[in-house]
């Protein structure tokens, strides 16, 4: 059974990791540090805590969370077969809550269904959009690998692109767009150049700078890449550091890295940029707009 463990054993930490972490042992949930233990949490209900050292004695189960738009809307699209898949990984590093990677993202896809449906948007839907809020990135993509790996080839070729969200709110931000069409140096598939325009051109029109960044397969895109599906995402720096050019464009500190807090433990609530949030997550909301509301399609 899939189990959300909240405030893995920390206090103050917010990650929320799908999964389960074999039979609850029910002990007291007071002084708790990392180590001792994770408090379970089923259906909103604490059921337990664990005692044992969370990180080296237990073998986890992961859980990719997937969610399509319902059968009555599907049946009234006009082009079923061309699947658009949204993506955000859900967990984060053990070292730290991750909030800015990836609670950013995953918050930013979540909102970003609730306003479809609560907005009527999906009504006037081309394609369908698919929300996929991927288990274990941070160890090497297994969910996302193990999406792609899994699915049957007919579903596969459904798949007409994949948006991914992976760091959407750096404390030093900058307005990074996969590089699609290979501007500087990592070409897509086919059709990950028009996905990048879409991003592009939504910050041309707000007047906001965004530069291309490596689309090198390092967060849940690269398994869609890899079997030739075009991808597209954003994302505002992690450990890099920040250059006097990028300064110009986007304000924050040279010298600095994009994430001072990336994969550390003070990845927490303070260390959200809500500036580059808030422009991020407009920019991810067009572009899932775009690709599901354009009649004609993206790709030529
Ligand atoms: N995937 C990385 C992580 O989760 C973050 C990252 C995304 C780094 C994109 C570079 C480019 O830690
Ligand atoms: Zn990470
Ligand atoms: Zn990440
Ligand atoms: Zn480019």
């Amino acid at each position: 059974d899939a189990v959300l463990v909240f405030n893995e054993g920390q206090p103050g930490r917010t990650d929320v990791v799908a999964g389960t972490l074999g039979t609850p042992k029910t002990v007291p949930v007071s002084g708790l540090s990392y180590e001792q233990g994770a408090e379970f949490v089923a259906a909103g209900t604490p059921t337990g805590t664990l005692t044992t050292d969370v990180e080296s004695d237990l073998e986890r189960s992961t859980y990719n969370v997937i969610a399509d738009v319902p059968k009555s809307v599907l049946k009234k699209i006009k082009n079923p077969d061309q699947v658009v898949v949204v993506g955000a990984h859900l967990d984060s590093v053990a070292e730290g809550p991750g909030i800015n990677d990836n609670g950013t993202g995953s918050a930013g896809i979540l909102e970003i269904a609730k306003q479809l449906s609560s907005t009527g948007v999906y009504k006037g839907l081309q394609r369908p959009v698919r929300f996929a809020f991927w288990g274990a990135e941070e160890l090497s993509l297994l969910g996302s690998e193990h999406y792609v790996a899994t699915l049957p080839e007919d579903e596969l070729s459904r798949i007409y692109a994949n948006l991914n969200f992976d760091m959407i709110g750096s404390p030093n931000y900058a307005r990074f767009v996969y590089d699609g069409d290979g501007s500087d140096g990592d070409p897509g598939p086919a059709g990950s150049g028009e996905i990048e325009k879409v991003f592009t051109d939504y910050f041309d029109s707000k007047g906001l700078a965004s530069e291309p960044t490596a689309f090198d397969g390092r967060s849940d895109y690269g398994p869609f890449i890899a079997v030739g599906i075009p991808a597209g995402g954003l994302f505002t720096g992690a450990e890099g550091v920040k250059t006097p050019e990028q300064v110009a464009l986007y304000g924050g500190t040279a010298g600095v890295a994009y994430d001072k807090c990336y994969h550390q433990a003070c990845d927490d609530m303070t260390n959200i940029n809500v500036n580059a949030l808030n422009e991020m997550g407009d920019a991810a909301a067009f572009a899932v707009a775009t690709l599901g509301l354009s009649k004609a399609g993206l790709y030529p």
